[in-house]
């Protein structure tokens, strides 16, 4: 299952400059929440707020709490790694290992974890967690081969499987289907409707059509004037943002008249 995160007053900062103000948001569990907005108003920055990846940029940190099921993700006894464990996180641009082939990506997370696997269980693992990203047809019979030598959206599709293979309770995406031509990204949206029965999923997407068609809830994230930081200004059921927004700027933005 899934785990819900709720996020109390949190402000997230690059060094002196604060990016991101005061977020306030609850996201349910075992649901699809997108993240829209102009492009600068921080939906990135709160994404890797979520998974503690924001603090690996030099002088970057947060004020305030993110709480995955409880518990605080920013408590002094939390390991950051450990964080990233249950928090999975797919980027725009597919990145898998340089060195390690196919399977070997799929299983990195894995490994990573230490954890014990049998031949067969991996066998099993890997044909599993490429299916579910709807690339096993293509490569069940290269599965040796390097990762990199995949097209963008193959890579991509890999990354999932990655992501996927180490079960994680909530998974992160950014803008993961920018790189991918129309067939991958339905692919790729089949793959999330599937996961959310397992996983608590936040995806950052520029496509409106994508945001209401995934989504279970949209927030919608803006910036006053550049320079100044990013806010949650709206966030409410897709249905509702995308058909009848009870905020102005959501409305223009949704709409198309924006900027
Ligand atoms: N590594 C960074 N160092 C300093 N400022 C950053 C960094 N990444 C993003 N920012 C700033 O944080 C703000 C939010 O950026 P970002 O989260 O990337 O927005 P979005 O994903 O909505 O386009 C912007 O003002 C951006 O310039
Ligand atoms: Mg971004």
């Amino acid at each position: 299952m899934g785990q819900r995160i709720d996020v109390n007053h949190l402000n997230i900062y690059y060094g002196d400059f604060l990016a991101v103000e005061d977020v306030n948001l609850n996201i349910e569990a075992n649901k699809v929440t997108a993240f829209i907005g102009p492009s600068g108003c921080g939906k990135s920055t709160v994404l890797r707020s979520l998974d503690r990846m924001h603090e690996i940029i030099p002088g970057a940190h947060v004020t305030g709490e993110v709480l995955l099921e409880g518990r605080n993700l920013y408590a002094k006894d939390v390991d950051p790694v450990e964080v990233r464990r249950d928090v999975g996180m797919v980027f725009q641009r597919p990145n898998p290992f340089p060195t390690m082939s196919i399977r070997e990506n799929v299983l990195a997370g894995v490994r990573l974890n230490n954890r014990r696997i049998s031949k067969s269980d991996a066998d099993d693992l890997v044909e599993w967690a490429l299916r579910g990203a709807n690339l096993w047809n293509e490569v069940k019979d290269r599965l040796d081969n390097p990762g990199v030598g995949l097209s963008g959206g193959q890579q991509q599709r890999l990354c999932i499987a990655r992501a996927v293979a180490v079960h994680p309770q909530v998974l992160l995406m950014d803008e993961p289907c920018s790189a991918l031509d129309p067939i991958s990204t339905l692919a790729v949206e089949d793959l999330i409707e599937e996961l959310k029965g397992d996983y608590t999923i936040v995806i950052v997407t520029h496509n409106m059509q994508q945001a209401a068609r995934i989504a279970d809830y949209t927030a919608f994230f803006n910036l006053k004037a550049v320079g100044q930081p990013g806010h949650l200004e709206y966030f409410t059921d897709t249905v509702t943002m995308f058909n009848n927004p009870q905020n102005a700027e959501a409305e223009r933005y949704v709409s198309g008249r924006f900027g």
